[in-house]
């Protein structure tokens, strides 16, 4: 490898800036402009994340996808609010200002540490398909699958939404704040206007064709049948109101009531009509999930279960690292590169085929993690070239395990928050709505998901199942990976990223830059990324260097140079708070 071509690129990169425009939307200390939530100390935490320094807090940390959702969140904690206090307003300003990943039409997981209690708990606000879907929802009339865009756009698609029940019980749970008073900011930005980012208005004009396809969609962004632009004020009033029915009601009329009714009919109304009725919204519920930890170096690493993969995967990709020195071979050298990528292959076969909605399949995931499993899988690394097959292998477990391979449609949308609050507790939460702009359909002024993409499309092949099937009720896989680092027993670092099935690889590597490569968390989340997850090893265009995807090639790679799009957000609370925003999104660390 050539060291110094490679960090030369690290160098030279390029990245979105967003600091001016931070800049001239605050309002000066004391004033709030008009739709802005005030917080100006917001131009230190951008002027750290464009040195590539970490931002430094001791008492509490914040870190989201957009300036004005890190404001709302720093000003729950500045008044003693908890983490899930935070969450609550932080969610709320994100489905305003960041539509296009997540909000109260989406689905999220969290992953929750009790400074009191030193517990972990994982909540699941996943959607859930409809009681009256069936394995062939994501299929033509022929039974092959629908093309991607044909299963996303419209109503066939949309799970019941998650993230307002969840939200919800988060708090409940672990607030300390009045409900009410968490959606002051989100109610006023929705009201008065926002001004849209740079990264909003490049989602809505490169994804116009497909918000036309619904006259809600189309109205609120391609107003006069353009896109909004950059710097736009927009306001919301028709999600002002559902914010205004969530903090004076709670989220009820979400699931039973004016707003439910609201997603049924912008569903069953849509091109490609669902089958979401009022029942399945009335049936759906928070499921509290055993967290999966894993241990890695001393370390613990815990995270969400299935029906996501998340943790699965990182914890496996771990196990099989373990035995590699990976401290020594250091984050330049290409065979790090091919230990990582081969391992995240293995990892991936064994998700295709086992990791599903637990309350439908029986996943072995004790198996897939137990130490023989991993070691035995580990072995298979140890040809000095790329594996030229990967197949899923035979964890332990007591149940028949006749699954056929699914295979992986999951594209980058997401969201990531990380907070830490006054009182020790640690939140990691991932939320989406799947698709960028999810299903296109917007109902009571926000966007619908389009999570049951992330079924498999087939249901059988060769006539054996495909665990992770449509199936009436069921949660479609997810890849979200929201993780807490323990260090005997105390958390280290709370992380979590965007970007569909490379979430996977996209913490993996962080994890292992903060862990064995010792980076701060500004390095760990800016870090080139190289991600494989079925042989082709993707490199991040302008950002890895040319010496080092030939270096990959000569090991038996074929390589993409493409964009990779994470959006990784970190907190690491050794000695102090450290945040580390995504330098590829807009997204800050902020905290005192
Ligand atoms: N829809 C993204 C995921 O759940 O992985």
């Amino acid at each position: 490898m050539n060291k110094r071509i490679f960090l030369s690129v690290l160098a030279l990169a390029a990245w979105p800036v967003w600091a001016e425009d931070v800049a001239d939307s605050v309002a000066p200390e004391g004033q709030t402009a008009l739709g802005q939530v005030s917080l100006p100390e917001l131009a230190q935490a951008q002027a750290a994340k464009d040195a590539g320094r970490p931002v430094e807090a001791e008492d509490w940390m914040v870190v989201a996808a957009h300036p004005e959702a890190v404001a709302t969140g720093a000003k729950v904690l500045r008044a003693g609010g908890t983490a899930a206090d935070a969450m609550v307003a932080v969610q709320a300003v994100l489905g305003l200002v960041e539509p296009q990943s997540s909000g109260l039409g989406g689905g999220a997981f969290l992953v929750w540490y009790d400074g009191a209690s030193g517990e972990v708990t994982t909540l699941d606000g996943r959607e859930t398909a409809s009681l009256s879907a069936t394995p062939r929802l994501l299929q033509d009339e022929a039974g092959e699958p629908l093309g991607f865009f044909e299963a996303v756009v419209g109503g066939l698609s949309v799970g019941v939404p998650g993230t307002p029940k969840l939200m919800e019980e988060a708090q409940a749970r672990w607030g300390r704040q009045d409900w009410t008073g968490l959606f002051e900011d989100a109610i006023r930005l929705a009201e008065d206007g926002f001004t849209v980012s740079p990264r909003m208005a490049e989602s809505v004009a490169r994804d116009a064709a497909r918000l036309k396809v619904h006259p809600d969609t189309a109205a609120y962004f391609l107003p006069d049948g353009a896109p909004v632009t950059a710097g736009t004020r927009l306001a919301n009033p028709a999600y002002a109101k559902s914010l205004r029915v969530l903090a004076k009601e709670g989220s009820a009329p979400f699931y039973t009531g004016e707003i439910a009714e609201g997603i049924v009919e912008a569903v069953q109304g849509a091109i490609r009509p669902g089958a979401l009725g009022s029942v399945d919204l009335a049936l759906y519920e928070v499921k509290e999930r055993p967290a999966v930890c894993v241990p890695y170096r001393g370390f613990d690493v815990c995270g969400m279960g299935p029906p996501s993969s998340g943790a699965l995967a990182v914890g496996q990709a771990l196990g099989i690292l373990s035995p590699y020195d990976m401290t020594g071979l250091g984050p330049e050298n290409p065979i790090t590169w091919r230990l990582i990528g081969d391992a995240t292959r293995l990892a991936f076969a064994d998700r295709g085929r086992y990791v599903a909605d637990s309350d439908f399949v029986p996943v072995p995931v004790e198996g897939m993690l137990e130490r023989r499993y991993v070691t035995d899988r580990a072995e298979l690394l140890k040809s000095m070239r790329a594996l030229e097959t990967v197949e899923p292998g035979e964890p332990e477990f007591d149940h028949a395990l006749n699954w056929a391979d699914d295979e992986d449609r999951a594209a980058p949308s997401t969201s990531h928050i990380s907070i830490v609050d006054a009182y020790g507790n640690v939140l990691s939460m991932t939320t989406t709505i799947e698709n960028g702009f999810g299903s296109r359909v917007m109902a009571n002024g926000y966007l619908l998901n389009n999570e049951l993409t992330d079924f498999s499309f087939r249901s059988h092949r060769g006539g054996v199942p495909v665990a992770n099937r449509v199936e009436p009720g069921k949660r479609p896989r997810s890849s979200m990976a929201p993780t807490i680092v323990f260090w005997k027993g105390e958390p280290v670092l709370a992380v979590g990223s965007p970007g569909g099935s490379r979430i996977i690889p996209y913490v993996l590597t962080t994890i292992i830059a903060y862990i064995d490569w010792q980076m701060d968390v500004q390095a760990a989340v800016s870090l080139p990324h190289m991600v494989n997850r079925f042989g082709v090893y993707d490199l991040e265009e302008g950002r890895v260097s040319e010496a080092m995807k030939q270096e990959l090639e000569a090991l038996g790679y074929q390589t993409n140079m493409r964009a990779l799009n994470s959006g990784l957000h970190a907190i690491s609370l050794e000695g102090g708070l450290r945040g580390g925003a995504d330098p590829r999104r807009e997204g800050l660390a902020f905290g005192e």
